[in-house]
């Protein structure tokens, strides 16, 4: 700490030091327990202070190393200008409250609003970013070693975002004074008793609803549900009902935009089907569609964000109107959430069939702990070898050259 002191007082050092200095700690992954601690009974507002205002810009300064890593005219596009200023503020706003005293009660108040503040910021993160990623792809088109470290960047920055959001919502939250009055026996934004199927309804009457605006049509649910400890046992977890809505929103979109398509002529749509099931390890969420599936070979570009079409300006500001089919984030973002506390969404489909997406959860809160990426040789490995050429035969595209044997160089 005395480093970061000296640093605070010496404002000619620059940002650069700071972001150093917290990179080289490895963030704390939290457990569903310890965001269940923090926010109960005995719930310490002055504990949950003291380790946010270092935790914070741990997050923050790793995942900030890694923005270095990406390339130069996608650094230098306006969007990630902007981006990066918002990192190093809100950066600097945190580290302000480190020498700063946990017992007045003004400074945690002012600590709450800054956290606020800072959520306020970065709201259009995912946004502007996806914007940059699309204005240097216009501009220099996209190469597989860009695409992959892209592609290992993002996930690793969007997921960072998804934890910063989640302990700076569950602080204001929980410490603002004022409880949730729909959901008194919420953590913050963790129910400890999320009734699994009422999401899954909440989400595919939304879908349902914006489907039948846009296509006057939409297929219907067709339900089941078992649990391993007994039928009658109620389906619940540990979780964070906003994340899973979020997911099942996205698959049932995608689900119902695929089935509306490939049965246009037909009188009825066949459902989606939907089973949940929870066992001693996993809670398993499978939606399985009839939309006519898609290929084995571009399933893993359903998931890339280099392969996403262009979030326009005009686009974000009619998000009141998007349709069912946006930027093409919905998948690898939904991936992002269901990994975010060990978790899975895997896709299987059958061309000229369908579609099963497929979301797994922890069962056990004990085992549902934040999954966060960290700064360290690994990672930068991850960013410099890509380079290296494949280690399975490509095809001889000359059928002259078919039995003539070339050495290797
Ligand atoms: N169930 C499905 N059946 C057929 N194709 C699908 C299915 N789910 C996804 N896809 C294909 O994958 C693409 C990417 O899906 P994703 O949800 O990531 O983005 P999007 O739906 O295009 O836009 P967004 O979800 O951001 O609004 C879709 O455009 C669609 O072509
Ligand atoms: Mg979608």
């Amino acid at each position: 700490m005395k480093f970061t002191q000296f640093l605070l007082r010496n404002s000619s050092i620059p940002k650069q030091a700071l972001v150093d200095r917290f990179s080289k700690f490895s963030p704390s992954p939290l457990s569903m327990k310890q965001f269940i601690d923090f926010g109960s009974a005995n719930a310490c507002e002055k504990t949950s202070f003291v380790f946010l205002r270092q935790e914070l810009p741990v997050r923050l300064a790793n995942i900030m190393k890694e923005i270095d890593f990406l390339p130069d005219k996608l650094l230098s596009t306006p969007s990630l200008q902007l981006l990066q200023s918002w990192y190093a503020t809100s950066l600097m706003e945190i580290v302000g409250f480190l020498e700063k005293e946990p017992d007045d009660k003004k400074i945690l108040k002012k600590f709450t609003e800054t956290l606020v503040n800072i959520r306020n910021r970065h709201n259009n993160v995912v946004t502007t970013m996806a914007q940059g990623v699309v204005e240097y792809k216009d501009a220099f088109g996209s190469d597989p070693v860009t695409n992959q470290n892209v592609q290992y960047f993002l996930d690793r920055f969007y997921m960072s975002r998804i934890s910063t959001r989640m302990i700076m919502n569950q602080h204001s939250l929980i410490f603002d004074g004022s409880a949730n009055p729909a959901h008194p026996k919420h953590i913050g934004t963790i129910d400890p008793d999320c009734a699994v199927t009422e999401v899954v309804k909440d989400a595919f009457d939304s879908s349902k609803m914006l489907c039948e605006q846009y296509y006057l049509t939409s297929p219907e649910i067709d339900l089941t549900q078992v649990n391993a400890k007994g039928p009658d046992q109620p389906l619940r977890i540990v979780y964070v009902p906003s994340h899973l809505y979020h997911m099942l929103f996205e698959l049932f979109k995608n689900a119902m935009r695929a089935t509306v398509e490939t049965h246009e002529m037909a009188l009825h749509l066949p459902p989606v089907k939907v089973r949940v099931s929870l066992g001693s390890e996993d809670l398993t969420i499978k939606i399985s569609d009839r939309g006519g599936g898609v290929p084995l070979r571009k399933i893993e570009r359903l998931f890339s964000y280099m392969y996403s079409t262009a979030p326009s300006p005009v686009d974000i500001d009619n998000s009141r109107n998007a349709p069912l089919a946006g930027f093409g984030y919905g998948l690898p973002i939904s991936r992002l959430y269901a990994k975010y506390f060990q978790g899975d969404l895997q896709l299987y489909s059958m061309e000229g069939y369908g579609t099963s997406a497929v979301i797994y959860l922890k069962a056990l809160s004990s085992e549902s702990v934040e999954r966060l990426p960290v700064y360290n040789q690994s990672a930068i490995r991850h960013y410099q070898t890509s380079n290296e050429a494949d280690d399975w035969c490509m095809p001889s595209k000359d059928p002259k050259k078919l039995g003539k044997y070339e050495r290797r160089s």
